[in-house]
């Protein structure tokens, strides 16, 4: 399946399918600016909460979950597990490609050193070192990257819930998935973090007693979320 790369308006980098795709899979405002304001809370709860945090990123798409989990690391100094799930192998080996140099994949280099050049600029930490701790994090088995995702199979104190829309993922926005899902993938403390704030997603959330709290959506969006779950709630719950 073609890759078509468009540019948002702060000037990264987006992604679809098709030509005539509506699903987009960032904010045409902005998918860096989406990223940071969307997961840069949850991870930065997970690097606050706990020293080796464990960070899933569902889909990893064009990455920047994955280079802002780095950029956290580098600022918190701390060590971290990174899963990255992608059904897509074109985007998986093209985004390989890049981190180790190697061979370009279907994406161009120019899209991961754009992303790369925004994450650096944000948290003025070198690109070579984002790039550095991708490359080496990749190489000793502590940043994965996975193919499609199905149910969890380890447990995350940061979920960066990014799937496409219900439209196109239905199954992934259902109570009854989500419930489940919650509760096999979250450890204490954890911290959850998505574009789409639903009655499903809220009820799956508060049945697994992270605290629910709306934030604004990005840009014109009206409403995303992120919830919590700290250690003394988990000692409630059993
Ligand atoms: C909204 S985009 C994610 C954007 C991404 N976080 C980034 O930084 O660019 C959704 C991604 O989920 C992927 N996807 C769709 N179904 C999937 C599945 N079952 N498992 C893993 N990834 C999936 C899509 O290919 C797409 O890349």
């Amino acid at each position: 399946m073609a890759i078509f790369i468009e540019t948002t308006e702060d000037g990264s980098p987006t992604a679809h399918f098709n030509e005539f795709e509506q699903e987009r899979m960032h904010h045409s405002g902005g998918a860096f600016g989406e990223t940071v304001y969307i997961y840069g809370p949850a991870i930065q709860y997970a690097f606050s909460k706990t020293e080796n945090p464990c960070v899933l990123s569902l889909g990893t798409g064009l990455g920047y979950n994955e280079m802002l989990s780095c950029a956290f690391g580098l600022l918190f100094e701390q060590e971290f597990t990174l899963h990255s799930y992608e059904a897509s192998d074109a985007l998986n080996s093209s985004l390989k490609s890049w981190v180790f140099d190697e061979e370009p994949g279907e994406i161009s280099f120019s899209v991961y050193n754009k992303i790369l050049n925004l994450t650096a600029n944000v948290f003025d930490i070198p690109e070579v070192e984002i790039k550095y701790l991708l490359r080496k994090k990749l190489q000793d088995g502590s940043w994965i990257l996975h193919g499609a995702f199905d149910l969890p199979k380890f447990r995350y104190h940061a979920i960066l819930y990014d799937f496409f829309s219900r439209k196109a993922m239905e199954k992934f926005w259902t109570e009854e998935y989500l419930t489940e899902f919650f509760n096999i993938a979250s450890m204490d403390p954890c911290a959850v973090a998505t574009y789409a704030c639903t009655g499903p997603l809220k009820r799956a959330l508060k049945a697994n007693y992270f605290e629910f709290i709306e934030r604004k959506g990005y840009l014109w969006k009206r409403t995303s979320t992120f919830a919590r779950r700290s250690e003394s709630s988990y000692h409630r719950k059993v």
